[in-house]
C-alpha cells in the first residue's frame, strides 16, 4: 500500500495562498516535515511538491500535461491554447524546436543584447533631463523596443506596446479589474500579431530568414504544414512577452547593487557578472510554481498519482531549500549555479533539458540581458537611489520592490 501523502488539513487553502504567496508551499513543507503534501485550492484537490525529485517528475518522461493546470486568466495572459506550453509528447518536442532554433542560432542572443544596450544608452540621454525615473517602467520600455527590433516587429506606438506586453506578466498572478483590462489588451496584441504573420507570409513585410518573426511565420509544424495564423501569432507573443518580463530581474539586480554596493568591486569579468546574474535569478521571487495534471495513473516513490490529479511544483521553494542552497536568503555569488547544468535543483525557469521538456528556452537571453544591465548600471551611468519603499511583498505575484526602483541625478558616464 502506498504511504499517505500528508495533508495540511485545510478545507480550502486559497486564501492562505493569497496571503502567503511565494511562502505558501515552503511554509507547509516545513511545518509538515515533508516535500510533498495535499491541500485544496479553489475547492480542488491538489498535491504540492518541492525539491529535485519532484522537478524530475515534472520535467521527465512521466505522463503529465500542462493543460488545465493553471487558472484560465493565467493561461490566457501567459500562454494559450495551441501554444508550445500546452502541447505534449512529440508535438511538443517538434514545436519546441522553433524556440530552440531561434534562441540557439549563433549570434542571435548576442544580437539581442547589443540592441538592448543601444536602446538603453539612447534612453539614458533623456533620463539626464528628468528629476527621477522609475526603473521598472524604463526597462520595460527599453526591452519592448529591443525585442521588437530583434524579432523584426515594426512598432507604431512603443508606450502602448510596452503596456500590452508588460501587463500580461504584471496581471497574471491575481484577478481584479486590471486583469480584465490586461486580457482585453492581449486580444489586441493577438490581432496585430496575426496581421504581422500574414504580412510576412504574403511578402508585404520582407525579413531575412534568421529573423525570429520570419522563423515563426514560416515554421513547419509536425503535420508538415505551417502553423495556423493564430498559433504563429501566439508563439510570436511567447517570445515578445517574456523578454519584456526580464525587466523584473533587472530591477532585482539593481536592488542588489544598491543593497551591497561593495559587491561591484567583484564584478570585473564576464564570469563574475554571470555568477551575479545567476544568483539574481535564484534569489528573486518570480515564478512561484508551475502546474501540471496527470494524464495516466503514475506510481511515484510509493505514491499513487491518479489520472487527472492536479500537481504544483514549487520553483521558489526549491531554489530556496537550505539543503540545496545553504543560507538561501543570503546573496552569494560563489554557489556555482548555472542554466548550463540543466539540472533539477537550480530551477527558477524550470528543470531538465530545455529542448525536450517544458523548461524555459529563454534562460540564455535572461542571463545575457541581466549581465548587460549590470554592466550598464555600473559602467555607463551615475545615479543615486533616494529614500523610497523598496520592500518586496511576498504575497504579490509576480513580486517587485514596491516603488519600482526610483533613481535620481542620472548622468551618463563618458
Ligand atoms: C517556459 C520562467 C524568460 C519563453 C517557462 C517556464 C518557466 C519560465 C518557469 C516553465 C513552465 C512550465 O514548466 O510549464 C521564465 C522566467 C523568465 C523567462 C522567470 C524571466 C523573465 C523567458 C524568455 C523567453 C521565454 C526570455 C523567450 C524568449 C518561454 C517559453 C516557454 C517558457 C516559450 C514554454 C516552454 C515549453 O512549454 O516547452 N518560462 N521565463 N521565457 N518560457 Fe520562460
Amino acid at each position: 500500500s502506498s504511504p499517505a501523502i500528508p495533508s495540511d488539513g485545510a478545507w480550502d487553502a486559497t486564501l492562505s495562498l493569497l496571503r502567503e504567496g511565494y511562502h505558501f508551499i515552503p511554509n507547509r513543507c516545513r511545518r509538515l516535515g515533508t516535500d510533498i503534501f495535499r491541500t485544496r485550492l479553489t475547492l480542488t484537490d491538489v498535491i504540492c511538491m518541492q525539491g529535485p525529485q519532484a522537478a524530475e517528475l515534472f520535467y521527465g518522461q512521466a505522463p503529465l500535461t500542462r493543460q488545465q493546470s493553471m487558472p484560465q486568466t493565467v493561461l490566457r495572459l501567459l500562454q494559450d491554447k495551441g501554444s508550445v506550453q500546452q502541447l505534449d509528447g512529440d508535438q511538443h518536442r517538434h514545436r519546441k524546436g522553433l524556440f530552440i532554433s531561434i534562441l540557439m542560432a549563433p549570434g542571435q542572443v548576442e544580437r539581442l543584447a547589443n540592441i538592448f544596450r543601444e536602446e538603453w544608452l539612447a534612453r539614458l540621454a533623456s533620463w539626464e533631463a528628468q528629476e527621477r525615473v522609475v526603473l521598472i517602467d524604463e526597462v520595460n520600455l527599453i526591452l519592448t523596443r529591443a525585442v521588437c527590433r530583434w524579432t523584426g516587429v515594426p512598432v507604431r506606438d512603443d508606450a502602448e506596446m510596452t503596456t500590452e506586453l508588460a501587463g500580461m506578466v504584471e496581471h497574471a498572478g491575481h484577478f481584479r479589474p486590471a486583469t480584465v483590462a490586461a486580457l482585453w489588451r492581449r486580444r489586441r496584441t493577438e490581432r496585430w500579431s496575426r496581421e504581422l504573420v500574414q504580412q510576412v507570409r504574403s511578402g508585404a513585410l520582407p525579413l531575412e530568414p534568421e529573423i525570429p518573426l520570419h522563423r515563426v511565420a514560416t515554421f513547419v509544424d509536425m503535420d508538415g504544414k505551417p502553423l495556423t495564423v493564430e498559433e504563429a501569432a501566439v508563439e510570436l507573443i511567447n517570445i515578445l512577452r517574456p523578454v519584456v518580463a526580464v525587466g523584473r530581474f533587472i530591477v532585482f539586480a539593481a536592488l542588489q547593487l544598491h543593497e551591497q554596493p561593495e559587491q561591484t568591486a567583484d564584478l570585473k569579468d564576464d564570469q563574475q557578472l554571470e555568477a551575479f546574474a545567476e544568483e539574481v535569478r535564484r534569489k528573486s521571487p518570480f515564478f512561484p510554481f508551475v502546474g501540471a495534471r496527470v494524464k495516466e495513473e503514475i506510481s511515484w516513490h510509493g505514491h499513487l498519482l491518479p489520472k487527472g490529479q492536479w500537481l504544483l511544483l514549487d520553483l521558489y521553494g526549491t531554489t530556496h531549500a537550505p539543503d540545496l542552497f545553504p543560507e538561501p536568503d543570503r546573496f552569494r555569488t560563489d554557489r556555482a549555479i548555472s542554466w548550463r547544468d540543466q539540472d533539477y535543483e537550480f530551477i527558477p525557469q524550470g528543470a531538465g533539458q530545455a529542448a525536450v521538456t517544458h523548461r524555459c528556452p529563454g534562460e540564455t537571453i535572461t542571463v545575457e540581458l541581466l549581465k548587460q544591465s549590470v554592466r550598464l548600471l555600473m559602467e555607463s551611468m551615475h545615479y543615486t537611489v533616494p529614500p523610497q519603499d523598496l520592500s518586496v511583498e511576498m504575497n504579490r505575484v509576480p513580486a517587485l520592490p514596491d516603488s519600482g526602483f526610483v533613481i535620481e541625478e542620472i548622468k551618463a558616464r563618458p
